[in-house]
């Protein structure tokens, strides 16, 4: 695991380009508690990461781990069934390596999903916001090391690291469903604890709405190939509350599946605008 050379990356796309024979333009990955989406897609293959050369691996007993090929909304995508999350231990280049296998397999466009904690105060549980933008203080970021020329450039620019014309186009979804859907600032953190209350305060003094343990590092990756970002944050918890509340996992869980069906719509619908 670690370093990556081109090689690598080349070694897993020849091996998928011989599993399923279409190119995928949309690629993507569902946050925790949003896996269920993966049923949305006509599947036609399966394939799982323990499979493909140079794929980390999933190390959590029950977790899925496998890429999805086949169709949604008429597109042809690949999505992860199980994504790898820097708290588990992987390395930042790790848990980027599907995103840039997805880019050399064709793919342009990256949906991202998340379960966030809010410090926004016109923020409820259940609430879908639609990240405009990100910091990524606080997590590796994945291009530390020597720069792949043949993905990227060395310094990318990240002015738009979220599509603007895709988030228009969502938020035009949501508003003929009527859903209220926010938008704002993601933050990444490293987790695996929640924030404490002063960390929670600090976040939203640094000018962030939500908080979570994901999408950073890939959005990054995706940039520095020159993809198309699309991201959504479920907020399962309120990080900034006066009176005592321990945010819990399960309760994360909960609130993720709560709101996942208007997640789903507004992704359908956005692949079927792309
Ligand atoms: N903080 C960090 N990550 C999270 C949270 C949170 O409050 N909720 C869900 N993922």
């Amino acid at each position: 695991m670690g370093k990556k050379a081109l090689k690598q990356f080349n070694e897993a796309v020849k091996f998928l380009k011989k599993q399923y024979k279409e190119t995928p333009s949309v690629g993507i990955v569902l946050g925790s508690g949003l896996g269920n989406f993966i049923e949305e897609i006509e599947v036609e293959k399966e394939v799982a990461y323990e499979d493909i050369p140079n794929f980390p691996v999933s190390t959590v007993e029950g977790h899925k781990s496998y890429l999805v090929f086949g169709k949604l909304s008429g597109k042809t995508v690949v999505a992860m069934a199980g994504r790898f999350h820097y708290y588990e231990g992987y390395e930042a280049q790790d848990v980027i390596f599907p995103i840039r296998v997805m880019k050399l397999l064709g793919v342009q466009t990256l949906l991202l999903s998340n379960a966030a904690g809010t410090v926004n105060p016109s923020h409820k549980v259940g609430d879908i916001m639609i990240i405009n933008d990100h910091i990524s203080f606080f997590t590796p970021n994945p291009l530390i090391g020597k720069n792949i020329a043949e993905l990227g450039t060395r310094f990318p620019d990240m002015s738009e690291p979220y599509k603007k014309h895709l988030i228009e186009k969502a938020k035009a979804i949501a508003l003929t469903h009527n859903y209220d859907v926010k938008e704002g600032v993601y933050v990444a953190v490293t987790g695996p604890t929640f924030e404490t209350r002063a960390e929670y305060h600090f976040i939203k003094v640094i000018g962030a709405d939500v908080v979570g343990m994901s999408t950073v590092q890939e959005c990054i990756a995706a940039n520095h190939m020159g993809m198309d970002v699309f991201a959504m944050s479920v907020v399962t918890d309120i990080g900034i509350i006066e009176h005592d509340h321990a945010i819990t996992h399960e309760e994360v869980l909960e609130a993720a599946k709560n709101a996942e069906p208007k997640l789903a719509t507004i992704f359908r619908e956005l692949v079927a605008a792309i």
